[in-house]
């Protein structure tokens, strides 16, 4: 047999002519450990911090520790199929989600998948999930309020569009109750909503979404969910994902409302990945940029200047307490980078009061300046009303003898207590507020029996929609109280004519 030397040089040129760089521009390396989902693998010399890679099964991983020889990857999905030995190959790409209008009123996981069994999600708009927040000169300060519909909170600690306003509670406190009612209290108030479910039930997301639909909330609201049984990397993603998909609409001018419900579980999920990865573990476990975690997350909340749109995004971060402890490592963190907390009581929770929020610790600090003009006329002594009822309602028990001075002072704070408790779901609009806030800072509920404060209540709104839709009207237009006394003179008229419970028992009895 002979070979020909031109055969083979021809066929070699033609190999070479076929021949693509690929390996240089994907940039493969090999899985040499795998386990709970992280990954570590060589020969991905020029991967970036934060770049998505693809494993040879097609699941999908994110760059976590860029060491001198290995990369740390978490792995973003069902990390069973991955083999030690598997390659591994840069995408180039820093992980996106995808973004756009096409994702309201949808369920998606951390990478924006639909979930909720309704089909493709048609958007060729996506977004890095991390982005650095708007700087100082991007922003302008809050001066619009971002009404929850719940009177304790838009009366004590006002929340601004743009702001950040912590939850946090110890377990089932009424913590998503809250946020899920202001969703619901956006209708209509153009703000696109995003609840972001971390380390939830599936079955507990599941009610949250129908509620949201239930009140005809989902229309404007995407719901991202790493429930429970996702695997750590998700939990840990999913806020950013959400921030990114709020960012989307922000930028575009729009106001937008998020709720990181909740950001213990993510930084728990983020424990748990950063010691597979073996970074140096250091207060009660979490690794040392667990404060960088949150932190960076809730900058990226803002109000935009002018300049750039005017949009928004107003963030509710939720943490849980363990036995009402705030100095735990977590909370302290998060109330460090929020403009404020709204503190829940489970004493008080367990009590009635609900919503049960704790008036002395709560605080608010920018959202004043957002408040509604109304609002801060009849709330400003909410706040001493009530904590100098706390005080005497502990001396009260003890002795009859009060004078007339402490006994008004009882009957106040106990019906300012009654009239600050609301029902799930039932937000209420600024203008009812107001008046009924008016009419206990006036004192006509002060007269009236504990077990007819909330019918007085319900029956003046309903009075003043059928009487005096004017005055609703303005106060919702202008934010100020009607000026002269029509607002006494409507609420005098309507306190004359409201029959108490117990008058009709007393005219029974007399007869
Ligand atoms: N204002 C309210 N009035 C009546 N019931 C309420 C109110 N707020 C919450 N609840 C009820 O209390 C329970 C706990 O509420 P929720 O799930 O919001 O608490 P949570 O703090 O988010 O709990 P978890 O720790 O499980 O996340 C629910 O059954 C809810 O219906
Ligand atoms: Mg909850």
């Amino acid at each position: 047999m002979s070979i020909k030397t031109e055969e083979i040089s021809s066929l070699i040129k033609k190999q070479l002519a076929n021949y693509q760089d690929k390996v240089s521009v994907e940039e493969t390396g090999t899985v040499t450990y795998v386990g709970d989902g992280v990954a570590r693998a060589d020969g991905l010399e020029n991967a970036m911090a934060g770049e998505l890679l693809e494993f040879s099964n097609g699941v999908y991983g994110m760059a976590q520790n860029l060491e001198s020889n290995d990369v740390g990857i978490v792995i973003l999905g069902d990390y069973t199929g991955i083999r030690e030995g598997d390659t591994v190959k840069r995408t180039g790409r820093i992980m996106e989600v995808p973004v756009g209008d096409a994702l309201l009123g949808r369920v998606v996981d951390s990478l924006g998948r639909p979930i909720d069994g309704l089909g493709e999600i048609k958007t060729d708009k996506s977004r890095p999930i991390e982005r650095k927040a708007p700087g100082v000169m991007e922003r302008k300060s809050v001066s619009e309020p971002l009404q929850t519909g719940i009177k304790v909170i838009d009366a004590l600690v006002p929340i601004g569009r743009g702001q950040r306003e912590l939850i946090i509670g110890d377990r089932k406190t009424g913590k998503t109750a809250i946020a899920l009612d202001t969703i619901i209290n956006q209708k209509g108030q153009d703000v696109i909503c995003i609840y972001v479910a971390i380390g939830q039930k599936e079955s507990t997301v599941r009610a949250s979404v129908e509620t949201l639909r239930k009140y005809g909330a989902l229309d404007y609201t995407i719901v991202v969910s790493a429930s429970a049984s996702n695997p750590a990397p998700m939990l840990y993603i999913a806020p950013y994902a959400g921030a990114a998909m709020g960012e989307e609409f922000m930028f575009n001018g729009k106001d937008v409302l998020i709720i990181y419900d909740d950001l213990s579980k993510q930084a728990d999920a983020y424990r748990e990945l950063s010691l597979i990865l073996r970074r140096p573990p250091g207060r009660e476990a979490y690794p040392g940029d667990i404060f960088y975690t949150h932190s960076r997350l809730l900058e990226r909340a803002a109000r935009l200047s002018d300049d750039l749109g005017g949009g928004s995004m107003t963030a509710l971060p939720i943490i849980q307490t363990q036995a009402g402890d705030v100095s735990a490592y977590i909370p302290t963190n998060v109330i460090s980078i929020t403009d404020g907390q709204i503190f829940l009581d489970s004493d008080e929770f367990y009590a009635g009061q609900r919503p049960a929020i704790d008036a002395g610790t709560s605080v608010s600090r920018v959202g004043g300046d957002a408040q509604v003009k109304a609002m801060k006329k009849v709330a400003g002594t909410l706040r001493l009303d009530i904590a100098s009822y706390n005080e005497l309602a502990s001396f009260a028990q003890f002795g009859s003898d009060l004078d007339a001075a402490t006994q008004a002072k009882l009957a106040r704070g106990q019906r300012t207590m009654e009239v600050l408790k609301q029902g799930l779901h039932q937000p209420l609009p600024v203008e009812e507020q107001v008046v009924t806030l008016f009419a206990l800072q006036q004192g006509f509920i002060d007269k009236i029996s504990m077990d007819d404060v909330q019918r007085f209540e319900s029956e003046l709104a309903a009075f003043m929609h059928a009487n005096h839709q004017d005055l609703y009207d303005s106060i919702k237009k202008t934010g100020k109280l009607p000026e002269g006394d029509d607002l006494l003179n409507a609420v005098t008229e309507f306190a004359n004519q409201f029959q108490p419970s117990d008058s009709n028992k007393q005219a029974a009895e007399d007869k």
